[in-house]
């Protein structure tokens, strides 16, 4: 394996690694910092987070880390207090920020993605193990495919939260995804979805499937995100336009 530093970008994105792997693709490394001039008490004194997120230089979403993640892993950061305990379920975790971010401060994670896409399972491990999360122990990780009910989404509800990240990108599965977390929050009294929502067309909705699906959506304000640790929201959103979504169910 060789190391090299490629830049240093910015407030949260402290540094990016090229790692060349003798027997495989060359994976990259990000290191994310999250800061905060007060503790999960809200008493004045430093706190901070390093995480690192491997990333492979090869064409597949679940592999990058999409600019939704810093945002809702910033915003994960900022509520820490509410985390310790709390049953957090991530759906396409991909490269897992917002969900290791949960279990580092305190929360007993499941990370989640595609069950027909084993080596991102596995790169989710591998983004555990770069954060000293010992899977099976720390964190849990299972195949979990929008829309198909199989015994392993049985055994992670309930939960008290289900995060998803640019979960959103495909419309040809924005109902199987609704679906799953519609179940998931049928069987989970007072849980919601957190979810980060890129847009990229303004043809895209999803308002008619909550409707069908009895669930109501929220948008977080989020321009003051990052704020009090000096970070510029443009550095969590990049160009991008993304919401805060917060869907629960419909009472
Ligand atoms: C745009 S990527 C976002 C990845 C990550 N959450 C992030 O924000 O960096 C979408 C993720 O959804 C996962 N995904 C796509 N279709 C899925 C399905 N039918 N069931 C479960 N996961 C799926 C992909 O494998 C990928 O990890």
């Amino acid at each position: 394996m060789r190391y090299v530093s490629v830049f240093g970008e910015n407030n949260i994105l402290e540094c990016v690694f090229n790692v060349q792997m003798s027997d495989g693709p060359t994976e990259q490394l990000k290191k994310f910092v999250f800061t905060s001039k007060c503790n999960n008490r809200g008493e004045p004194q430093e706190e901070t987070l390093e995480i690192i997120i491997p990333e492979l230089l090869q064409g597949s979403y679940s592999f990058y880390t999409w600019p939704s993640a810093p945002v809702l892993a910033w915003f994960l950061w900022e509520k820490r207090a509410e985390l310790p305990g709390r049953r957090v379920l991530e759906i396409g975790s991909g490269t897992a920020l917002p969900g290791i971010v949960a279990a580092k401060c305190g929360a007993r994670v499941t990370l989640s993605d595609s069950a027909t896409l084993p080596k991102t399972l596995q790169h989710i491990k591998r983004s555990c193990h770069l954060n000293n999360l010992v899977v099976d122990r720390d964190i849990e990780v299972i195949g979990l495919t929008w829309g198909l009910f199989f015994d392993n989404l049985e055994s992670v509800i309930p939960v008290d939260l289900i995060l998803g990240s640019d979960c959103f990108y495909d419309p040809s599965v924005f109902e199987d995804l609704i679906v799953t977390v519609s179940f998931i929050l049928e069987n989970s009294i007072n849980a919601r979805f957190l979810c980060t929502y890129q847009e990229r067309s303004s043809d895209w909705s999803i308002e008619h499937l909550l409707v069908r699906w009895n669930l109501q959506c929220q948008i977080h304000n989020i321009s003051k995100l990052g704020a009090s640790a000096g970070i510029d929201l443009f550095e969590l959103t990049g160009d991008h336009t993304i919401l805060l979504l917060e869907i629960s169910r419909k009472t």
